[in-house]
C-alpha cells in the first residue's frame, strides 16, 4: 500500500562505532531512506532512556541508539548499561501501549556501513508501517513513561542489575536472572501506574473511579497504587464530594 508518511527518526550514535560505521556509510555512498536525524555522544551508554521519551514527545515517530558491540565499548561497559537500560525503555512503551517498536538498539562498528545503513532502512520500514504517533492520544501514556523513568526505584534497579545478577555478594550469594527480570518487570508496571495517576492528580484532585478511568487500570489496582504514593507522601486525601474521597499530588 503507497504511504506518503514520511516517519522522523532520532538517532543517537556513539562517537567511535555507530557514528563511525554511519561515516563511512556516507563516504560510501550507500542508499538509505534519509529520515534519520542524528545526534552523536560520546558512548551510547551516555543516552537516558528520558531523552527517547522526550523525543517522542517532541514529534519524531522512532528512536534509534547505536553503540559498539559488547566488548567494544570505548569507556569498557557503557553499552552494556546501555542493553539493560533499553530493555526497561521497551518493557515500559509496551505496558503504555506505545510499544517497544518505536524503538531500535544497534551495534555497529566503524567498518559496518552496511548493517548499519541495513538496521537505519530496517527501522524506518518498521516505523513507516506503524503510522505516525499520535500523540494527543499518549499524552497521558508519554507523561507516565517520563515520570516512571526518573523514579529512584528503576534507575536504581538498572543499575544494581549487574551487581546482584553477575557478582556474588560478601556471602557468595548471586541472584538468578529469572528472578531479577520479573521483579524488574513488576517494578516497571508498579512506578508507570503510579506515575500515571500523580500526573493526572497533580492537575486536579480526582477519585479512585475517574482515576481508573483515565488510566484504564482497574479499581482495585488503582486503590493500591494510591496508597503507595500516600504512604510516601506523593498523594495525599483532598476533601470528599458527597461520600467519596479526592485525592491530589502531595503539596
Ligand atoms: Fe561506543 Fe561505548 S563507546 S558504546
Amino acid at each position: 500500500m503507497e504511504t506518503s508518511f514520511q516517519p522522523k527518526i532520532l538517532a543517537f550514535l556513539c562517537n567511535w562505532c555507530a557514528y563511525a560505521g554511519a561515516d563511512l556509510a556516507g563516504v560510501s555512498r550507500l542508499q538509505y531512506p534519509p529520515n534519520i536525524r542524528v545526534i552523536r555522544t560520546m558512548c551510547s551508554g551516555r543516552v537516558d532512556p528520558l531523552f527517547a521519551i522526550r523525543a517522542l514527545k517532541e514529534g519524531f515517530d522512532g528512536v534509534f541508539v547505536g553503540g559498539c558491540h559488547i566488548g567494544d565499548c570505548h569507556y569498557q561497559d557503557g553499552n552494556v548499561y546501555t542493553l539493560k537500560r533499553m530493555d526497561m525503555l521497551a518493557r515500559l512503551l509496551d505496558i503504555s501501549g506505545i510499544g517497544r517498536k518505536r524503538i531500535r538498539l544497534v551495534w555497529a562498528s566503524a567498518a559496518e556501513a552496511q548493517p548499519y545503513a541495513d538496521s537505519v532502512t530496517d527501522f524506518t520500514a518498521s516505523i513507516t508501517a506503524s503510522g505516525p504517533l499520535d500523540r494527543s492520544r499518549q499524552t497521558l501514556a508519554l507523561a507516565g513513561l517520563s515520570r516512571a523513568l526518573a523514579t529512584p526505584r528503576l534507575r536504581w534497579l538498572v543499575g544494581i542489575d549487574r551487581q546482584v545478577t553477575e557478582r556474588s555478594n560478601v556471602y557468595h550469594e548471586k541472584t538468578d536472572t529469572a528472578h531479577f527480570q520479573r521483579v524488574m518487570q513488576e517494578a516497571v508496571e508498579t512506578e508507570y501506574h503510579k506515575a500515571m495517576i500523580q500526573e493526572i492528580i497533580s492537575q486536579a484532585p480526582a477519585n479512585v473511579r475517574e482515576l481508573a478511568e483515565k488510566t484504564g487500570l482497574p479499581v482495585y489496582t488503582v486503590s493500591l497504587r494510591l496508597n503507595d504514593l500516600e504512604r510516601n507522601a506523593q498523594a495525599e486525601l483532598r476533601g470528599h464530594e458527597g461520600r467519596t474521597p479526592r485525592f491530589a499530588a502531595a503539596a
